[in-house]
């Protein structure tokens, strides 16, 4: 697919990987959608700059933890807001997500619930309010390369984001032939940005170079380009998702 002129919703899109996969859409010729929940500023100061050089870029707002079971509603209006502004979409990239290091003993009922309604739900009810409204496009999940792993760190956020691997695959089948779904897994990219912290250790990885945002964008950018890879999962992660 041609991305010139077409029209993507990258949510989570003001900062971050986020932030670099709207600027290289923009680049390629997209109009852009910047989904945001806190970083209302951030998502402003981004459309502008996007539009300095040329593009068309709008923000749309949305919470999608919304503990009451209210995440469907809440990616449905998402969807509609963006199609309002921007007329139509062609590309939804499911890139917000949530972080907490949660082992299994520590794990409350409350922190699996706001997890999944963030990295699982969300991107299942976006890809529902998609496809109900376009019948061909494309999406892109972001994943993480610790699918494959048993790491015991993070059980909330790996169960969800190992469910939304197979709800790739899934949707892959059930939207064809119209609709192309795949995923990208990064490795340690950008350490998580909470108050104070210092660059995470990358752990091991085989081929010994930290894996870059940008290499993160270009694997997206090639799966959106094809006509022919659905239910793909590359991992940009210097081979970390071999060691298990
Ligand atoms: N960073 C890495 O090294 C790495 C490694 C493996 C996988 N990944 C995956 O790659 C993607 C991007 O990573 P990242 O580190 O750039 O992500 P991030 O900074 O942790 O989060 C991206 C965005 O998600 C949005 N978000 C969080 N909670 C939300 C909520 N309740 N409702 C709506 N949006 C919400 C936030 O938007 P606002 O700022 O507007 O609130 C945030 O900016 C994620 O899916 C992540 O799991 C990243």
């Amino acid at each position: 697919m041609q991305l010139k002129g077409k029209t993507a919703l990258v949510t989570g899109g003001a900062r971050r990987i986020g932030a670099a996969l709207c600027e290289a859409l923009a680049a390629e010729g997209c109009r852009v959608v910047i989904h945001y929940n806190r970083s209302a500023h951030p998502a402003a100061a981004l459309a502008a700059r996007l539009r300095r050089n040329g593009a068309r870029a709008w923000t749309v707002p949305g919470d999608f933890r919304t503990g009451d079971y209210q995440t469907s509603r809440s990616a449905d209006r998402v969807v509609r807001q963006a199609v309002a502004v921007a007329g139509r979409l062609d590309i939804l990239v499911n890139n917000a997500a949530v972080f907490d290091k949660q082992r299994l003993l520590r794990s409350t009922a409350e922190a699996v619930r706001a997890e999944w309604e963030v990295n699982l739900l969300a991107p299942l009810m976006l890809m529902q309010a998609f496809a109900r409204r376009f019948k061909r496009g494309r999406i892109i999940n972001l994943l993480d390369c610790r699918i494959t792993s048993h790491q015991p760190d993070a059980v909330p956020y790996i169960l969800a984001k190992k469910s939304l691997a197979d709800l790739t695959r899934l949707a892959a089948l059930e939207l064809a032939p119209g609709i192309t779904v795949n995923g990208v897994a990064p490795g340690p990219v950008l350490a998580a940005d909470a108050a104070g912290a210092t660059r995470e250790s990358a752990g091991p990885l085989p081929l010994k170079i930290r894996p870059t945002v940008q290499e993160v964008v270009k694997a997206a950018l090639f799966l959106l380009k094809s006509d022919v890879i659905t239910g793909q999962i590359i991992f940009v992660d210097s081979g970390r998702h071999l060691l298990g």
